[in-house]
């Protein structure tokens, strides 16, 4: 089942998810769904150091918009921010050290800007890693669920409150197309079952918290259905990054020819962060190429029900009020 899973992924990331399919769907997009004036909102944009949350930053900051980029290295967050202010002229770009593997740290961020009394236009959960060694967080979780999971997970459900209380939020988790490859995961966070001689395989794993994302998101949309925030996961295709670059050499070195760029991976970051003509789409959702698609391949066997699903949630929940947190915005 995983090879005929692996099979289908590459087929269609071979087809869609390189520059070559994102030039052929543009031809299909509104031209004028990001001529906007942001100005006097307020975005989050985690990882917005590097990569595609470099480039979400920056287009919201070209558009007027008060960008706020949360990173785990002040060095590199006060760098993105330089840059981001010369280059679109904007200088309402703010950062706030924060590694959201830290539950101690996502706790804090988010009570400074509860406190601070800032609506939210869009948070973007743009920070996400792959390890290909077993690494634990502060708190004692396996690095990627800890980061891409359960930190994107506390950041959200803390932040409720604000999402609520601000008119036409969203909430934007970037995703990836490998979760297609994995089923929903409940019962082994730490990827106990991936050891391998590196201590584990990290692109399982990362395909898991993936998978993740896209059932967290799910579940949101339906809890918080009455609470006015449009909630997507996405996919941003394959986009040559420092952090394919670096996570992924030898998938990259072997199909880098068929690579996007970051702009045209951050694309539809970018067009759910701030098109008027997104609130009007479905939520909930999983996005790719600014179009809602399919959460799993063909027969793959990866489906799960709600009762599954909402194991995930109890799971994450749990671990956030033994850790001390309020939920529900209490
Ligand atoms: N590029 C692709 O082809 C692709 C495909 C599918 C999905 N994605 C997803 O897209 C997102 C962005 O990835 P990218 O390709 O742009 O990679 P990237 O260049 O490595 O950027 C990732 C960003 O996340 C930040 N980050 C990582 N761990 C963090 C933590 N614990 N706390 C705070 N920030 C943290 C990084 O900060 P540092 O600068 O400090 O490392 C960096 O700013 C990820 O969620 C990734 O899974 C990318």
């Amino acid at each position: 089942m995983q090879a005929f899973r692996t099979v289908q992924f590459v087929a269609l990331g071979c087809l869609t998810f390189g520059s070559r399919g994102f030039r052929a769907r543009k031809k299909s997009f509104n031209p004028t769904a990001l001529d906007i004036d942001l100005t006097g909102k307020h975005y989050i944009v985690t990882g917005g150091t590097s990569g595609l949350g470099f480039v979400t930053a920056q287009q919201i900051a070209e558009r007027g918009g008060t960008v706020h980029i949360v990173c785990r290295n002040g060095a590199k967050g006060e760098t993105a921010r330089s840059q981001i202010v010369a280059q679109s002229g904007n200088d309402r770009v703010q950062i706030h050290v924060c590694d959201i593997s830290s539950l101690a740290q996502v706790r804090r961020f988010a009570d400074e800007w509860r406190r601070s009394g800032l609506g939210i236009a869009a948070l973007v959960n743009n920070a996400g890693i792959l390890v290909n060694e077993r690494r634990v967080s502060e708190d004692g979780f396996e690095l990627s669920f800890a980061t891409n999971t359960l930190g994107t997970f506390a950041l959200t459900e803390m932040l409720l409150p604000v999402l609520e209380k601000s008119k036409d939020a969203r909430v934007i988790t970037v995703s990836s197309g490998g979760m297609l490859t994995e089923g929903l995961e409940v019962d082994d966070f730490d990827g106990k079952g991936l050891s391998n001689a590196k201590g584990i395989d990290g692109s399982k794993q990362y395909a898991r918290s993936k998978r993740h994302q896209v059932a967290m998101t799910e579940h949101w949309a339906e809890k918080y259905k009455d609470k006015g925030i449009f909630w997507g996961s996405m996919h941003p295709g394959w986009a040559k990054t420092p952090g394919v670059e670096s996570s992924i050499p030898e998938f990259y070195n072997a199909l880098k020819g068929q690579f996007r760029s970051a702009e045209e991976g951050a694309d539809t970051i970018v067009y759910m962060a701030v098109a008027e003509e997104v609130l009007s789409l479905p939520s909930g959702e999983f996005f790719f190429d600014r179009q809602v698609v399919p959460k799993h391949l063909c027969a793959a066997g990866t489906r799960y029900s709600g009762t599954k699903r909402e194991r995930l949630l109890e799971s994450l929940e749990g671990i956030l009020k033994e850790k001390g947190f309020a939920l529900d915005g209490q």
